[in-house]
């Protein structure tokens, strides 16, 4: 990656990540974009699931947890809080608070951006504090066993949200081969990945 964001243009990597969709992400630097991803474009995916989530609704003020456990490099958490001033929990286990502290205050956001180190099967968050629960491109990490949704669910206030973004299938595969067309490109760790359905 870093090759191509240090012989490309910013004019030319920003009209390549220029989205029609998606125009607040396309305010972001993007350098800061792509140094800081881990995978697909993280705030193409929040802002196409803010709708569904109801985030415009959200006051700003309000209470969310980027649960990263998976926020990674805490993108999607300086997001959150600049485009809709909501007060975020910036939690990830694989990259460090300290390293996201720093992210976060360059980012000018420090006031309202909390970077903290958690698992996500021990989270030391109360019940009911949250108002929503954003996670991106991490729950198929954690989220698989069927017990874990109340492990979230838990810290939402009453009519609170969970909004998850995750790798998907477009179909079931069949028996224990995983689809013809990906196979070249199969990973043990993709049978976390399940059909919409
Ligand atoms: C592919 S990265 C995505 C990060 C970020 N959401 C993004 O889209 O750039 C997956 C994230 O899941 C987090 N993760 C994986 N397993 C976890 C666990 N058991 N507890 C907490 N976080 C976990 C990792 O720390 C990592 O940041």
């Amino acid at each position: 990656m870093s090759d191509i964001t240090s012989t490309t243009s910013h004019g030319d990597l920003a009209n390549l990540l220029n989205h029609p969709r998606h125009p607040r992400s396309n305010r972001y630097d993007v350098r800061w974009t792509i140094e800081n991803q881990m995978g697909p474009h993280a705030l193409w995916l929040l802002e196409w699931l803010s709708p569904a989530l109801g985030l415009e609704e959200l006051r700003p003020g309000a209470r969310v947890l980027d649960r990263g456990c998976g926020c990674g490099r805490a993108m999607t958490s300086v997001f959150l809080a600049r485009e809709h001033g909501f007060r975020v929990v910036a939690a990830d286990l694989w990259a460090k608070p300290d390293e996201n502290a720093t992210r976060i205050a360059e980012a000018g956001v420090a006031q309202r951006v909390l970077p903290v180190s958690a698992e996500a099967h021990d989270l030391p968050f109360a019940q009911g504090h949250f108002d929503a629960i954003v996670s991106i491109d991490a729950y198929q990490y954690f989220g698989t066993n069927d017990l874990y949704l109340p492990t979230l669910t838990r810290l939402l206030k009453p009519g609170g949200r969970i909004g998850v973004v995750v790798p998907a299938l477009r179909e079931k595969p069949e028996g224990t081969e995983p689809p013809e067309h990906l196979k070249p490109y199969w990973e043990p760790d993709f049978w976390v990945f399940h059909s919409p359905a």
